[in-house]
């Protein structure tokens, strides 16, 4: 895009929203660095909205400030914020052609000659052919691609987006994930997106802040988030996990022992609470998909050096690019293993007693004092 704006860093500093005894947003520090694609994501409820619209401007903050660059916004009215919002609903004029709805902006603003800008517009959301159609002759995508280039026409330092996709089906939704994230690297802008879909967070974000309750549980990048939770909530909303009560038995040259189920397990010590000791307690966690599963009676074939749990398949589902097993273990009662479906595998079928094993460096250690079903229920909408 031609006339790129001074930007700047998105600061948020200690901004809270309350409602009469209500905290619908606790003190929180954000920075989202300029040009990146920051994805706010959590359960229905946790707040979401609320600080997106503060950024907006659309919510007076109870406490703190928001900066864009180096700017105190907080003050200012939406209107004379560098910034847009899209909304789930597109909220596009019914009336008015693509074209016009998209020239909007520009016409409110008094500016003489918009064909230029418009036809740019509408060639980087690829609605060119449609600039003459109504916007109930587009569907739901192109409409929602409407909305997003009417938002950037007025070349906003940060484009907010809250849940702009929900309102499409799972396909569209995939294509248009892929599409916004296309849009936002050609134009280069801040993107403040918010969902309550975990894939959808990863796989467009470049930063992921997961919320719960009101406030920013861990922040990162989305593979970091995902290796590297620090907390059961983050652990179990973003993917699955297997979390496994264990009790630490050894902590030294980098590496930690415990005891679960009856079994010993190792994980790098790197990967758990700073105040790991022998005595203490920890929750195990390690993925589905880290995890192999072999026939009780092959368990000698086991490489050496693995984490190892007995248990009995409870139940497998088979999905196509994979088979979801539930294992009952004496290490914990539900552990879910995901195997590639790569070929068929004799002896794996429910009642079979089973091994599960997995690199010991795949194993992340969680303060134990939590909540071991934080985040399970959470996931996806609830009212
Ligand atoms: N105007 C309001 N008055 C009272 N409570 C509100 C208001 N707006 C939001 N809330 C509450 O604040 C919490 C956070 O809401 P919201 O930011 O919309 O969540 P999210 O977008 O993550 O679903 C919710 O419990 C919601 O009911
Ligand atoms: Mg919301």
């Amino acid at each position: 895009m031609t006339d790129k704006q001074a930007g700047g860093d998105v600061r948020l500093s200690g901004i809270s929203k309350t409602y009469g005894s209500f905290t619908a947003v606790h003190p929180l520090d954000l920075t989202v660095p300029e040009g990146s694609f920051f994805a706010l994501l959590g359960a229905s409820g946790c707040g979401k909205t609320t600080t997106l619209r503060m950024i907006a401007g659309l919510e007076d903050p109870t406490t703190g400030t928001v900066r864009l660059g180096d700017k105190d916004v907080t003050a200012l009215p939406p209107h004379k914020r560098p910034v847009n919002t899209v909304f789930q609903s597109y909220a596009l004029f019914p009336h008015l052609s693509i074209y016009e709805n998209v020239a909007f902006g520009l016409r409110r603003r008094g500016v003489k000659s918009v064909k230029k800008q418009v036809d740019d517009m509408l060639e980087l959301v690829q609605l060119g052919d449609f600039a003459q159609r109504k916007p109930h002759q587009l569907s739901g995508g192109q409409q929602q691609r409407v909305a997003v280039a009417r938002a950037l026409i007025n070349h906003p330092q940060v484009l907010l987006l809250d849940e702009p996709l929900g309102a499409l089906d799972l396909k569209l939704r995939r294509q248009m994930q892929l599409e916004l994230k296309r849009i936002q690297t050609e134009v280069g802008i801040t993107f403040v997106h918010v969902t309550h879909d975990q894939e959808e967070a990863m796989t467009m974000a470049d930063t992921v802040a997961v919320m719960n309750g009101g406030r920013v549980e861990q922040l990162g990048a989305p593979a970091e988030l995902y290796e590297n939770p620090r907390t059961t909530f983050v652990a179990n909303f973003l993917g699955t996990s297997n979390l496994i009560e264990a009790e630490v038995v050894q902590s030294s040259g980098g590496e930690v022992v415990v005891t679960a189920g009856g079994g010993k397990l190792r994980l790098p010590a790197g990967r758990c609470p700073d105040a790991t000791a022998a005595g203490g307690r920890l929750l195990v966690g390690v993925r589905p998909e880290k995890i192999s599963l072999s026939p009780a009676a092959d368990a000698d074939s086991v490489p050496a050096g693995r984490n190892s749990v007995t248990g009995r398949i409870l139940d497998s589902s088979f999905i196509g690019v994979s088979t979801q097993y539930v294992v009952e273990s004496p290490a914990g009662k539900g552990l879910e293993v995901y195997a590639q479906n790569v070929e068929h595998r004799a002896g794996l079928e429910p009642g079979a007693e089973v091994v599960l094993h997995w690199n010991p460096e795949h194993t992340f250690g969680l303060d134990a004092a939590q909540a071991i079903d934080a985040g399970v229920e959470t996931v996806g909408e609830r009212p």
